[in-house]
């Protein structure tokens, strides 16, 4: 199977989107002499040029893309090339109608933006497969070729009766027949009992709360569906590339693809990072994205875009101060990425991105964006061989599911106010304040390397993972669990007890009488700190020790941290404070160590291969002590017993070698 490291080849990939049709060729020159100049050896092209190459329909213009990928080549940049599948050209909407999406409601999603095709549409699928074939066909032997590219953050959504006709085949092969579909969803409630298969429908609008098990599914469906998509254009362009590794870019916290099973059908994981540069908590969301991402790729992994300045879809879009793109940038890199790429090259002057950031910002080659960019470029290449291919371990994983997260933004349930990723991100929060190295699991996958495993929430665990938690600890495993654990089967349905009997076993948890859920800043007050968002009244089954009571309320004196062994539950949110405690005391029993000790607060410190990289998010400087001799990489400086970093300064280090 073809890889990153077949793409990378002892490089880190730098670049970034490249779409040059919104610029006349006599720029394309200077856009490749600034390229080298910025150390720029990878570009994404293609991305939005169906209209381009496919004018009308059926016709095919690939001269611009020849004399593009010829220029590429000429000047030793790489093509990571794209299907341009994710925004058909307006005829296709004109001629076609139905290969055009509808909402909830029924109302038509029309052309003129992007992402508008029904992923249900065999119109559409067949336009885009012999689209790609083509593409796939005329470039196979390109020596600018390094990367398939498949459509673009696959993420739009359907509800019309072609996807309605295809959700029931896909409900068919889940559930052979009515009478176990009807049982899965619950249809006895409301009377919404299906009789014959062509009564059912994707969760359109209704008039009060919809079957929370039909829109799990549909949910699963819309994944599916969408990797339908993706597979059939992938299998086009390896039949033709077996040696060229393919891609489609993730989301990596949007909850439409299933990322967990996505990532089985790429040759590179690649995501699209945007932290917001004025989030305290920038630069652990960054590493929380690092991190999943390479769980998913099982290693090197690629950002395939981020922003060198402002984005332009926030309510307020600030650009990044000097330095921080260069941090996170670094970051990614200790973190596993071995490509690392931005929307886009060159800011765009017209359509909806004009306020967009490029690496070449409309200040131009003078401009502060585009110096930062070429001293991260120069950077990229001092380190690129001696860090790309190599891994980054953890002791400790968090547990991530699309089916839970799904399950937790169904209606009706008892608080709006709990998010799965907010929880999530707290946690990971959490373990990289204390220094420790993380990854992130799936529910049901392979432990046994952890010493310790998170479980921030699961409110959906099927049997399996329900087993597969109880063998871990059972075989020494340190777990910490959050609230609303192991609530709902497969199908949804409560598990009778308030969680899942083996797991309260687990736990020693007679019985979960009620969930007590807080309202939006309140707190409640527990042996040593304050919980948030969440209580529960929980009877002990005198196995466990209870670590932390609540005090005072409903709930004076029941167990607000448990532990049985080497298994832990925590029935609140504590207060961040609190939280890191717990995790970094029950990660010190457990053997996990902190890369680092003694870090002054917000430097973060990541062992990449042999390789130790340190970031300072903080926004004065900060002295590191260190426990040898190092040289830093990036200025040849000899680092003995300690290191200097600027704010937003970034080290790394290489052992001194004798
Ligand atoms: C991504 C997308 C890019 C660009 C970028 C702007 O979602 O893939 O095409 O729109 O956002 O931040
Ligand atoms: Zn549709």
């Amino acid at each position: 199977m073809p890889s990153l490291h077949d793409a990378a080849r002892g490089r880190i990939l730098f670049g970034g989107d490249y779409n040059p049709e919104q610029w006349p060729e006599e720029v394309w020159a200077d856009d490749v002499r600034l390229m080298e100049e910025a150390g720029v050896n990878s570009v994404t092209v293609g991305v939005f040029s169906w209209a381009m190459i496919e004018p009308r329909p059926g016709a095919r213009e690939f001269g611009w893309l020849d004399r593009l990928l010829d220029l590429l080549a000429a000047h030793g940049i790489g093509a990571v090339l794209a299907t341009p599948t994710a925004s058909p050209p307006p005829w296709m909407g004109a001629l076609h109608p139905e290969t055009l999406p509808r909402t909830e409601d029924g109302a038509l999603v029309n052309y003129g933006s992007r992402q508008h095709f029904c992923p249900s549409s065999p119109v559409y699928r067949r336009y885009a497969a012999a689209l790609t074939e083509d593409l796939a066909a005329r470039y196979a032997d390109h020596p600018a070729l390094t990367v398939w590219h498949i459509n673009n953050e696959y993420c739009t959504h359907c509800w019309c009766d072609e996807t309605a006709g295809h959700f029931r085949r896909w409900l068919g092969s889940r559930y052979t027949t009515l009478d176990a579909l009807n049982d899965a969803w619950g249809t006895a409630f409301w009377s919404q009992r299906y009789d014959t298969w062509a009564e059912i429908l994707p969760p359109r609008r209704a008039q009060y709360m919809r079957n929370p098990a039909q829109e799990l599914d549909f949910k699963r469906f819309t994944s599916d569906a969408l990797m339908e998509c993706y597979t059939a254009e992938r299998d086009i362009v390896a039949r033709h590339t077996p040696h060229i590794p393919v891609t489609t870019n993730f989301m990596p916290l949007w909850s439409g693809q299933d990322a967990w099973a996505w990532a089985e059908q790429e040759d590179i994981v690649s995501v699209d990072v945007y932290p917001d540069p004025t989030d305290p908590h920038g630069g652990q969301y960054n590493a929380m994205l690092a991190d999943m991402t390479r769980s998913q790729a099982r290693g090197p992994w690629m950002v395939m875009e981020q922003a060198a300045g402002p984005v332009n879809w926030r309510d307020v879009n600030h650009p990044k101060p000097a330095g921080l793109n260069r941090l996170w940038s670094l970051q990614a890199v200790a973190r596993g990425a071995d490509a690392l790429c931005y929307f886009q090259w060159r800011q765009s002057r017209q359509g909806a991105e004009k306020f967009h950031s490029g690496m070449l910002s409309h200040a131009g080659e003078e401009g502060r964006t585009f110096r930062e960019v070429k001293r991260i470029g120069a950077e990229l290449a001092l380190i690129g061989a001696e860090v790309s291919g190599t891994e980054v371990t953890a002791d400790v994983a968090v547990l991530h599911d699309w089916d839970a997260w799904w399950s937790s933004t169904q209606q009706g349930r008892p608080s709006s106010l709990v998010s799965y990723t907010e929880l999530v991100q707290t946690w990971h929060r959490g373990l990289w304040e204390s220094g420790i190295s993380t990854e992130f699991a799936r529910p049901g996958g392979d432990l046994s390397a952890y010493r310790m495993v998170l479980v921030p929430q699961l409110q959906l665990l099927g049997d399996a993972a329900v087993d597969d938690l109880v063998a871990y600890v059972r075989g020494g495993g340190t777990l910490v669990c959050g609230f609303f654990t192991g609530v709902v089967d497969t199908d949804d349905r409560i598990r009778p007890g308030g969680m899942d009997a083996r797991l309260r076993e687990l736990f020693g948890i007679r019985t979960m009488h009620e969930w007590w859920p807080l309202d939006a800043g309140a707190t409640v007050e527990c042996d040593g700190f304050e919980g948030t968002l969440w209580s529960e009244e929980l009877e002990p089954d005198g196995s466990a020790e209870t670590v932390a009571a609540y005090r005072g309320g409903e709930l004076d004196g029941l167990p607000a941290v448990l532990r049985k062994g080497t298994a832990w539950y925590v029935s609140t949110l504590p207060g961040p404070e609190a939280l890191r405690g717990l995790l970094g005391r029950v990660a010190a029993d457990a053997g996990v160590r902190p890369v680092l000790e003694g870090l002054p607060p917000g430097v973060e410190a990541v062992r990449r291969g042999a390789l130790l990289f340190l970031l300072n998010h903080g926004r004065s400087p900060a002295t590191v002590e260190l426990p040898g001799r190092y040289v830093d990489l990036l200025t040849g400086d000899a680092a003995d017993g300690g290191v200097e970093l600027e704010r937003y300064g970034v080290a790394v280090l290489g052992d001194v070698r004798s």
